[in-house]
């Protein structure tokens, strides 16, 4: 079969790589792809969101599955428009989708369904927004309601700083249409995991735990950026942990979302806080994590391939994947200066040393190719992910990767997968 993948980054290079791996598979186009991507995938010059442009390639190359990796051409409806012109599909449709694309939709599917999350109110008016942060109190969570590549929310930890990003969102409209409403949410304390699932609208397949970094510098210092890093499993989720975030999370979103007449097929991202042993959601996404997909396909022993059709088709009957008995830790190298301003067209070197290192993936998100050199084109450039029998040795695998790559001003953390360790 032939199989496209939507997207440019480290979590569709992981994909590309997983799915090259499946016998079913005879060829693998990827729009727009990257220079990693390359080596596995014919790359198609067409941008993830030109959706028209891409339906026509699909059509014409008779693609038998599409899987589609970002959050901005679900939310756009990529596969209400495949589905309806008869290809196959990996990811929610347009209704579905919401709930990444409004924190309104998700936060109030949430409250229907007594699913555990922050208390939270949501505001189209600027005074009344305001009027509430100054009865809550701080901290409090100020989140802009639609999509913010991923800047949209901001932790405050003083009354005026809650008010100040109000302002910015509502008045200033630092976001544009998706700053037109706001939630404003109670502040959760506790250790963040990821919670990933496979579903086809009415049964799911839950993948292993995982965790991010999510701040740019060691000891979780710094600003917040897409993840600095991962690893997998998350010793945080305990069997009996993982178990009540299924029924007490997972089970009633995908139940919940069916009921209200938009079935969610696809991956099912939950971001949690877990205190005390109890999990709330801070968030859904409607897409594979991104660093987390690096460490978890790389644990995946299954095929990916049957479990992407099920869930395409609504035939998901999987009720277990098979995992390789290792950790993973990925170690994301970043542009010097990211998540703010930083240099581009940087050479990158020690990516061939990279390649000789067994249990070694080097995933490629914010590359380009440049007069014959491959270098830093993003803010997340590669996704240096080692496999090791403990945690441990996953760890000095992925540095031992990190060692050997450079470009002038790579920045990393030197702490990925510590926080697994401590326990
Ligand atoms: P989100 O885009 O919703 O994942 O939010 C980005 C980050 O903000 C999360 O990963 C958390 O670290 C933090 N965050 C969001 N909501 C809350 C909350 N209610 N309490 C504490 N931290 C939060
Ligand atoms: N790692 C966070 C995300 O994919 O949104």
């Amino acid at each position: 079969m032939k199989v496209l993948v939507v997207g440019g980054g480290g979590r569709e290079h992981t994909l590309v790589w997983k799915i090259a791996q499946s016998p079913l598979v005879e060829q693998i186009y990827c729009a727009p792809g990257n220079p990693g991507i390359a080596e596995l995938a014919e790359c198609v010059h067409i941008g993830a969101d030109e959706i028209d442009t891409l339906l026509d390639f699909a059509l014409a190359e008779k693609i038998d599955l599409t899987v589609v990796g970002p959050e901005v051409p679900l939310t756009m409806g990529i596969v209400d428009i495949f589905q309806t012109a008869g290809l196959e599909v990996f990811g929610p449709d347009k209704a579905a989708a919401q709930i990444e694309g409004s924190k309104r939709f998700s936060k109030d599917l949430m409250a229907r369904y007594n699913i555990p999350t922050a208390a939270y109110q949501s505001f189209s008016d600027h005074a009344q927004a305001v009027a509430y942060i100054r009865e809550q109190g701080a901290p409090i969570v100020v989140k802009a309601d639609g999509l913010a590549a991923g800047k949209g929310v901001i932790v405050a930890m003083t009354e005026d700083q809650a008010i100040a990003a109000v302002d910015d969102i509502m008045l200033d409209q630092v976001f544009g249409d998706a700053g037109a409403s706001v939630v404003i949410e109670e502040f959760m304390d506790g250790e963040e995991a990821s919670f990933f699932a496979f579903t086809d609208g009415k049964n799911i397949l839950p993948l292993a735990s995982s965790q991010d970094h999510k701040r740019v510098n060691d000891n979780d210092e710094g600003p917040n950026t897409g993840g600095m890093g991962a690893y997998s499993p998350a010793p945080v989720v305990t069997a009996e942990l993982h178990q009540i975030i299924v029924d007490t999370i997972v089970k009633p979103t995908i139940k919940g979302m069916a009921q209200d007449g938009c079935p969610y097929s696809g991956i099912l991202y939950v971001g949690l806080m877990i205190k005390d042993g109890k999990p709330r959601v801070v968030e859904y996404n409607a897409r594979f994590g991104d660093p987390e997909a690096q460490p978890l396909l790389m644990r995946m022993k299954s095929d990916i391939v049957p479990v992407l059709q099920a869930c395409a088709r609504g035939e998901l009957q999987q009720d277990s994947i098979d995992w390789h008995d290792k950790a993973a830790v990925c170690v994301v190298l970043a542009s010097g200066g990211y998540p703010a301003v930083y240099e581009k067209n940087l050479p990158i070197s020690g990516l061939d040393r990279a390649a000789e290192i067994e249990d070694l993936m080097v995933f490629h998100a914010g590359t380009a190719l440049k007069d014959g050199l491959i270098v830093n084109q993003g803010g997340r450039v590669l996704g240096v992910t080692g496999l090791g029998d403990t945690v441990r040795d996953a760890i000095d695998k992925a540095y031992a990767g990190v060692k050997v790559i450079h470009w002038d001003k790579v920045h990393y953390r030197h702490d990925i997968g510590a926080r697994a360790l401590n326990r």
